[in-house]
């Protein structure tokens, strides 16, 4: 069921979802999917607690595709400064039967040990998505430079070094510029396949972007534009733009909608359970996949009621055992 959003409310969805334009069908030598009765009607569940407890309930191989941007510094920071004494003269630490020591300071492990942490707590969630996929099913794992490589060696061993399919750079060129080192103006995305021999990715679905230099490639191949590579250049979410929803983290729709076209299929089940304002929930809907979202902020699920206005969205209160319906 469709409802209007209240007088005044933005709505991301101004049509009804039967009326979304119907993503085209997959390329012909993908594995078909089985058809749905309802591929152009999103369903859109989001459950507001933490994920971890919440995955649990979800059959195995229940999802076709999961998108996850988790937060970074998520552990706790455990400052531990390692030092070195030695004896000397004039050192600054008196030590049994008044001997004086000199004491360096070696280094701060506060970094990797909030490293450690984070891992921790990623890991029986990257677990879980990994039981979650069905066979021909995807994990794209949104982070950034801090972490991905130590992420990148657990998702090795969770899904198989076979699993990696790619590293996407989305590059974003905003914002003030460093002047000690280079600016750092990207993110990664680590693509896992659950099943490398029998993933999707419907490479007709793939948008063009233009040629670098049009003249050198003939009009007619200038005109349909070429397919992009692994890096992805896309403006981050405008402060000032309709798309904002005020939440921080949120990444800019035209990423994620890249990602569900091209790897997924009109009627699939999607799941982000680090969902934050929902964006991954928006592009899946507006491509008539169902959604399942996740979040354990209030602010996010705030953000995402607002973002779903208009459309029939259940909201489950995990561990209330209450289900609400918008
Ligand atoms: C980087 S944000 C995601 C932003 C999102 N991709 C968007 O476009 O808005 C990460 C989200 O993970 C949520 N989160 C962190 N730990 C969680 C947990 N254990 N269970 C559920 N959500 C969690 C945070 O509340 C935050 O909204």
């Amino acid at each position: 069921m469709i409802r209007r959003p209240p007088a005044g409310q933005r709505s991301l969805f101004p049509l009804p979802p039967s009326a979304l334009p119907a993503a085209p069908q997959a390329a012909a030598a993908e594995p078909a999917s089985p058809p749905t009765p309802n591929a152009h009607t999103p369903q859109i569940e989001i459950f507001h607690g933490d994920n971890l407890p919440i995955l649990a309930t979800f059959a195995d191989a229940s999802f076709d595709l999961i998108y996850i941007d988790p937060p970074f510094n998520t552990g706790h920071t455990q400052a531990r400064t390692r030092i070195r004494t030695e004896r000397a003269e004039d050192g600054d630490r008196v030590g049994f039967q008044g001997r004086t020591y000199r004491t360096t300071v070696l280094g701060s492990s506060a970094f990797a040990d909030r490293f450690d942490d984070y891992l921790r707590f990623l890991e029986p969630r990257l677990e879980q998505a990994h039981r979650l996929l069905a066979s021909h099913g995807s994990l794209f794992l949104h982070l950034d430079y801090h972490e991905v490589h130590y992420a990148k060696v657990m998702l090795d061993g969770i899904f198989g070094r076979d699993s990696f399919i790619n590293e996407i750079i989305w590059a974003y060129d905003y914002g003030a510029r460093a002047t000690k080192r280079w600016s750092p103006k990207h993110d990664n995305i680590l693509w896992y396949a659950k099943d490398p021999g029998a993933y999707c990715f419907n490479y007709e679905q793939i948008d063009r972007i233009p040629y670098l230099a049009p003249a050198l490639v003939g009009a007619e191949k200038a005109a349909r534009g070429k397919t992009p590579t692994d890096t992805w250049w896309h403006t981050i979410v405008s402060p000032t733009g309709k798309e904002r929803t005020g939440y921080p983290t949120q990444k800019p729709l035209g990423v994620l909608s890249r990602i569900v076209r091209v790897h997924s299929r009109p009627g699939d089940r999607l799941l982000d359970f680090f969902a934050g304002s929902g964006t991954f929930g928006e592009a899946g809907a507006r491509l008539g996949r169902g959604v399942v979202l996740i979040d354990d902020n209030p602010e996010a699920i705030a953000v995402m009621r607002g973002r779903f206005a208009g459309l029939s969205t259940a909201f489950r209160e995990a561990g209330v055992g209450r289900d609400e319906h918008a």
